[in-house]
């Protein structure tokens, strides 16, 4: 048995998100159009050693409150077995984004412990434990495209598509708390974006095809915190992005762009004109 994987784990971005209603326990029911996309932390697993560990080239993100930490022990109690193992963190996607990372990192290591022992725990107890470390861990089991309903839980594969974009975070960052309590507080009505947006895949559609009727229902929300969000929504489309918004609950925006070069040309013109935390282009995966 090889002592040591390394695994690559991806980021995603909400093609649509509708608030659809509000639980009584203050969570949010949703509907959402996710996809993962090409931009990957890098995670390694050491075997061997005693007990778990867990580091990060980002020493603030380092310790056990880590969900890469909560994830390899939550497995490893499932699995009824001691983890010997040091896990290492190296970071790219961009925290408080509204790009999964977190959760990408707890679902890669779900599926790797679980493919490196043999597969001791079964696919509806790693989706219960994937549920309960976080809304948006169980879509990173599979990645692809899905449709996320309830707080995140309730997961559709959908046909995956193809495409390119280019991916921004400004220099402020939001808390997701933060946005759903200013969504509350401003009443804002869901588009209904979701229903438009599964019909078109359901027909076929390809990405530039249903960049027009892409939505996010938080974007008013978080622009009030951050109001350069918006900003770099319109900048992106006069700079020649079919359409750009928000994923998650912020701060980061995406352009969708017609192919690579294109999506490089929008790179350049959002760089020269903002101080930007994180810029890159990515395909669609
Ligand atoms: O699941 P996660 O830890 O990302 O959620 C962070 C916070 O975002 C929750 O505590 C809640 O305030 C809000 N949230 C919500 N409805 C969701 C997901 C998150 O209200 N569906």
């Amino acid at each position: 048995m090889n002592d040591e994987i390394t695994a690559l784990s991806p980021a995603k971005i909400n093609l649509t998100l509708d608030i659809v209603g509000t639980r009584a326990d203050g969570y949010h029911e949703l509907r959402s159009i996710v996809h993962t996309i090409g931009i990957y932390d890098t995670i390694s697993l050491r075997f061997g050693g005693e007990g778990l560990r867990f580091r990060c080239d980002k020493s603030e993100l380092g310790g056990e409150e880590n969900l890469c930490f909560k994830a390899a022990h939550a497995w490893s109690q499932a699995a009824d077995r001691v983890l010997d193992c040091e896990i290492e963190l190296q970071k790219r996607i961009p925290v408080g984004a509204g790009l999964g990372g977190g959760s990408s990192n707890a679902a890669t290591i779900l599926n790797a412990l679980n493919a490196h022992f043999d597969e001791p725990v079964d696919g509806s107890a790693l989706l219960g434990i994937a549920t309960h470390l976080g809304a948006d861990v169980p879509l990173f089991l599979r990645g692809g495209c899905a449709l996320m309903e309830g707080i995140g839980e309730k997961l559709t594969p959908l046909r995956s598509l193809e495409g390119w974009l280019v991916v921004v975070q400004p220099l402020q960052t939001l808390s997701t708390p933060q946005v759903f309590r200013t969504h509350d507080a401003l009443k804002i009505p869901s588009s209904h974006a979701t229903d438009r947006v599964l019909k078109a895949i359901g027909n076929g559609a390809t990405l530039t095809g249903i960049a027009p009727l892409l939505d996010n229902n938080l974007t008013r929300a978080a622009t009030s915190h951050v109001p350069e969000i918006d900003s770099l929504i319109q900048e992106m489309r006069k700079a020649g992005s079919v359409n750009s918004l928000m994923t998650g609950s912020g701060s980061a925006v995406f352009g969708v762009c017609d192919d690579e070069e294109n999506a490089q040309r929008v790179l350049e013109v959002v760089r020269g004109k903002h101080d930007l935390t994180f810029v890159d282009v990515a395909q669609l995966i």
